[in-house]
């Protein structure tokens, strides 16, 4: 393998080619490693060295500049995913490889389809953004009729309404494919099953917007009334996919259709309790994890250590209290010390 061939500076060559040579058949590609990354602008490796499927690459060749909002949607997902499990046994980390998510990506269970859904959403948000901000000259913001209908008499749609489906349609485009080799584990179910949580994700983001309106005229007049259909903030968008996470189904590939519907969240194995570290699989246990003594909900150290009990260590800080403004001029304050004590999983 010629190095030279795809990567521009020495030390991007390395990086590369140690992650190929030790992930050179198994993956044929996991856009979401763009999340992880330290890499800072990929535009400059060059389409072809990037961990993408064979269509993926296309894309990317033809159209550079999305490189960089792909990126942002990987890391938007990632960033999501992290903050909603933050408090419970399995906690979305991740990993250095390609893997990204370890097992989890692959595990068929309720956490990869929230994995799955939340990047697909995280796609669509950070093209929606990037249109309605007019970085990119493919799209701008919608100025057409929305769904649904405005909210009353003499209101009309106008301005800009962020331009979800253009969002969308790339991140189904760009997600065509499985994250990974379908044949290698679950096979045709996990596809089928990946597939739907992905499109359930993008659903997720055309449900969460709301339409906002205003009034202009002369003083308040409110002579023209109009109204745009505006993007949840991302984190509304993670909230929500964590219901669906809660209410997901199980299914067996087969009812797949009949039970789901589009926007809701479906697993075909049920998950590990996540309690206890397993090497083999990558699953970290909550041996050490910080939890709070008062709850008994995620996050309580009864639940978050599986019974197994907890360590308390007084933690002592210090911080700057009491300040005083002293003429003149600067501020003068006391050190004080506060005492805590901090919880973790046995
Ligand atoms: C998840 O928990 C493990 C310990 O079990 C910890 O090492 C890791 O930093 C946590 N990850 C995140 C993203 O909070
Ligand atoms: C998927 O992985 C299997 C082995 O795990 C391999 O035989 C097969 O060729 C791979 N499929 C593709 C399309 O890369």
């Amino acid at each position: 393998m010629d190095g030279r061939a795809f990567c521009g500076n020495y030390q991007m060559c390395v990086v590369l080619l140690v992650l190929f040579s030790v992930y050179p058949l198994q993956c044929r590609g996991n856009w979401m490693w763009l999340g992880i990354t330290s890499v800072g602008v990929p535009e400059n490796l060059g389409c072809e060295s990037l961990p993408f499927t064979n269509k993926q690459k296309d894309l990317c060749k033809r159209k550079p500049y999305l490189l960089p909002i792909i990126k942002d949607g990987a890391r938007l997902g990632i960033t999501e995913c992290q903050a909603q499990f933050k408090h419970e046994r399995w906690n979305c980390s991740t990993t250095k490889d390609l893997s990204v998510f370890g097992y989890e990506l692959t595990s068929g269970t309720k956490e990869t389809a929230f994995i799955l859904a939340v990047m697909a959403a995280g796609l669509v948000h950070a093209v929606t953004r990037s249109c309605s901000a007019g970085d990119l000259t493919d799209c701008a913001c919608d100025g057409g009729p929305q769904d649904p209908a405005p909210p009353g008499e003499g209101w009309q749609w106008g301005g800009c309404s962020d331009h979800v489906r253009h969002g969308t349609a790339l991140s189904r485009r760009f997600l065509h494919h499985p994250v990974w080799n379908a044949s290698s584990r679950g096979g045709r179910a996990l596809h089928t099953v990946n597939l739907h949580n992905s499109e359930a994700g993008r659903q997720a983001v055309a449900m969460t917007m709301s339409t906002e309106c205003r009034c202009h005229g002369v003083s308040g007049s409110c002579a023209v009334k109009t109204c745009w259909r505006a993007a949840a903030p991302f984190g509304r968008v993670g909230d929500f996919l964590k219901g669906r996470y809660e209410g997901a189904a199980q299914v067996r590939g087969r009812a797949l259709r009949k039970r789901a519907g589009r926007d809701r969240l479906v697993y075909l194995r049920r998950s590990p309790d996540y309690c206890l570290e397993d090497r083999r699989l990558g699953a970290a246990g909550t041996r050490g994890r910080s939890c709070s003594r008062a709850g008994a909900g995620p996050g309580g150290c009864g639940p978050l250590c599986c019974g197994r009990g907890y360590n308390t260590h007084v933690v002592r800080s210090a911080e700057r209290c009491d300040c005083q403004f002293v003429w003149c001029c600067h501020v003068r304050c006391r050190r004080c010390e506060t005492v805590s004590d901090v919880h973790s999983c046995k």
